[in-house]
């Protein structure tokens, strides 16, 4: 199909997350078709494409790349066995080894992988976060593995005005030692050092649409000049209000669904399924912020 201009977008859900039809995300996309992309984004910060069939290496490549430009390649955590796909732009989101077998109970990459069920948002812990993320799905299990899409919008402007003027200067502070760490996680000498928190502001704005939202990870570990205990409960407070089901969108995945999310305005997580039975295969590519989110808290 040659994509001509008739992309629509039916929401599936009150707040978040639309079914983007009308495109083949498998084919170039015009300029046009990437701005009507955009405007989705920023309407319903979730767009899922129902394909039928995943895309390849290359078409997950090019439809990212025609979005933005991507981001630069992650410190992993020490691959034990090397990596199982073909190209550093792709994320693996799955519970296989380079051989395409299940990872086994006590695989390091399999319990640094686990932290995705933690609300998150992607690369909340670099200075330069993600914007989009695009995932792909390959592989789904008979049952669970859902991803769900909390509205960091909506969590925004259902604060209190007490609690919005208490926190809107504030700033955290992000490493993936503070969220896999809560979970027991050991990291090695030279993974701590890598993950040297990054500061972020607990309140963002959309470089787009200029909407507020509440920049929460599981990430954030800090508070600065906050005492810990303090920081660590009004961040279990907000991440509990800003995940009230009224603000979370479900997604129920088909294989060849390949959902985009705006990590800009959402947070999202994975959720369990017989990891050790069944595989999970999921490909992410991811664009950049381009610039850090704390350049942009001050407009409030
Ligand atoms: C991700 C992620 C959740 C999932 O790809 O960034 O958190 O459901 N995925 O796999
Ligand atoms: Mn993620």
């Amino acid at each position: 199909m040659r994509n001509t201009m008739n992309l629509t977008f039916a929401p599936m859900h009150p707040v978040i997350g639309a079914e983007c039809k009308g495109v083949d995300i498998g084919e170039p996309i015009s300029p046009e078709i990437a701005d009507a992309i955009h405007d989705g984004m920023d309407r319903y910060a979730v767009l899922v494409f129902r394909r039928g069939t995943p895309l390849t290496t290359e078409q997950q490549i090019r439809f990212t790349k025609s979005l933005g430009e991507t981001e630069g390649l992650y410190t992993k955590i020490q691959a034990e066995k090397g990596v199982r796909l073909d190209n550093p732009l792709l994320s693996d989101i799955s519970n296989l080894d380079p051989s395409d077998k299940l990872l086994p109970p006590d695989d390091r990459k399999r319990l640094f992988n686990l932290g995705n069920r933690l609300w998150h948002s992607d690369s909340s812990y670099k200075k330069i976060p993600a914007k989009y993320s695009a995932l792909c799905a390959h592989v789904i299990p008979p049952r669970g593995g859902e991803t769900e899409f909390a509205d960091m919008r909506a969590a925004w402007d259902m604060l209190g005005a007490d609690m919005k003027e208490q926190i809107k200067d504030l700033v955290a502070e992000h490493s993936r030692i503070f969220s896999k760490g809560t979970l027991g996680f050991q990291f090695t000498e030279q993974e701590l050092i890598d993950f040297e928190p990054v500061r972020q502001p607990l309140v963002r704005t959309h470089p787009r649409t200029g909407r507020h939202s509440l920049y929460l990870s599981s990430h954030a570990g800090r508070i600065v000049g906050m005492p810990q205990v303090e920081a660590l409960m009004l961040l279990r407070e907000l991440t509990e209000h800003a995940t009230q089901r009224e603000f979370v969108f479900r997604h129920q995945w088909r294989a060849g669904d390949l959902v985009m999310w705006d990590n800009q305005a959402t947070m999202h997580r994975a959720r369990p399924y017989e990891d050790l039975k069944y595989p999970r295969d999921m490909r992410r590519t991811t664009l950049t912020a381009g610039a850090p989110a704390l350049g942009y808290a001050s407009a409030l």
